[in-house]
């Protein structure tokens, strides 16, 4: 077998064999493909495509690249939910100790950020002393104890994936639906959850900037988590508008903490919700109400429990950034739309994220905007807060935001978009 015959079958549109895919994955992660040549199977496959199977087939492969993680010692049923991505989506760091206080084990792998959306590690480094690197017996240890811990994955975990999501994000070849779905669910069933929720994003600020597409990307997730025993649902959810009122790492930490004491935004409030109902329905627990949890003051203590856990302080003042600027509305109306993708551009390049793998984030950095979706602003009022501790990167970030803000007439009606769109089981 060489790489070249693979390469060329692709780009031929033919389907690769199993061997061919065992053969490739199995030499790129020990180095005997080289990264020019997975660069240009992976742009064969963005072009193409692959069918079911052949996705079925990569994804097991990835899988067999490394090591498969074992809950079976927990007393609580394993229940994860992953994000494809979206601007200001800070869902898991409410959800997460929720479902815990609702008596499941919720083991979440999660990601830093890169581009325009944020990274959940990168948001819960910026309390004081929190760590995201685990060991394996670590990671167990904090999961019984708290009942839910979000930490980085290991290396040992798909290491496949690893090396072929960063050459991915360097050569044009993230935004494949078969590429997607296998390097999301080939961690997650390596990472040994019995249940997965999905949250597929859909808009703007997302991998999917439309419906059809989402659909595809969850019902491929769904295939393969079912297929490996892993009981999988997903939620395809509306991502033309930010979530909450803030993007950037301990601005979303903070609001994050306003749902778990009973308030935070309407919207990450309902979300968060949605998504803890489908986990605890998919762990086989549906006899609690989660909203009961956030209003007892049970949810906060589980944060704060699994914070503690993991080395931090979630009584700590969280950092702030060193300088603001205030955006104004240039005219009245009713605001019917905010476009995410722009105002995660605009987190970005404040700090908050990270152009390079190798790039720190400012803890304080982002955006906080005054106004929702169905809101009327007069003109003068304040529209965004900008946050960051490098006011050389305003300007550039005043550029993301123009149009992002998009108004209809005062006295216009306007109803709220849907936030879920679809369920897919
Ligand atoms: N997240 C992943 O883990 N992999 C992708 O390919 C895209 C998003």
């Amino acid at each position: 077998m060489d790489a070249i015959t693979v390469i060329r079958a692709k780009r031929d549109r033919a389907e690769l064999t199993d061997e061919q895919i065992d053969w490739i994955l199995a030499a790129y992660t020990d180095g005997r493909v080289a990264e020019e040549q997975m660069a240009a199977l992976a742009m064969a496959i963005l072009l193409n495509g692959m069918n079911r199977r052949e996705i079925a087939h990569w994804t097991q492969a990835m899988i067999a690249s490394g090591e498969r993680m074992d809950f079976s010692a927990l007393t609580r049923p394993t229940v994860d939910k992953h994000s494809t991505g979206g601007v200001g989506d800070k869902i898991t760091l409410p959800l997460a100790p929720l479902v815990a206080a609702c008596g499941a084990a919720v083991p979440q792998l999660s990601g830093r950020g890169l581009g325009h959306t944020g990274g959940t590690l990168d948001k819960l480094e910026s309390i004081p002393g929190w760590r995201a690197r685990l060991s394996n017996a670590e990671m167990l240890a904090v999961l019984a104890d708290a009942g839910a811990v979000v930490c980085a994955a290991g290396d040992g975990l798909a290491p496949a994936d690893r090396k072929l999501y960063a050459l991915r994000d360097v050569t044009g070849t993230v935004e494949s639906i078969p590429l997607i779905a296998s390097s999301i669910m080939s961690k997650k069933i390596a990472e040994g959850t019995s249940a997965l929720v999905l949250d597929v994003k859909c808009g703007s600020g997302a991998f999917m900037k439309d419906f059809a597409d989402a659909r595809e990307l969850a019902e491929t997730m769904v295939a393969l988590g079912t297929d490996h025993g892993v009981a999988t649902t997903a939620l395809i959810t509306a991502m033309d508008n930010p979530l909450g009122r803030t993007a950037g790492n301990a601005l979303e930490v903070r609001e994050s903490v306003e749902v778990l004491s009973g308030g935070g935004p309407d919207d990450v409030r309902e979300l968060t919700l949605a998504l803890a109902r489908e986990m605890l329905a998919a762990a086989g627990l549906d006899g609690a109400d989660p909203a009961d949890k956030l209003a007892d003051g049970s949810a906060l203590d589980s944060w704060k429990r699994m914070i503690r856990a993991q080395g931090g302080d979630p009584d700590a003042e969280l950092p702030v950034a060193k300088q603001t600027h205030v955006v104004t509305a240039e005219r009245a109306g009713v605001l019917v739309g905010m476009d995410s993708f722009k105002v995660g551009v605009a987190a970005w390049r404040l700090g908050a994220g990270r152009a390079r793998k190798e790039d720190a984030v400012q803890a304080g950095a982002g955006v906080q905007w005054h106004a929702v979706v169905g809101d009327t602003v007069k003109a003068g009022q304040p529209l965004f807060t900008l946050h960051t501790d490098t006011p050389e990167t305003f300007d550039t970030a005043l550029e993301s935001l123009a149009g992002a803000c998009e108004f209809a007439d005062e006295g216009t009606e306007f109803t709220r978009p849907p936030l879920v769109l679809d369920r897919v089981a």
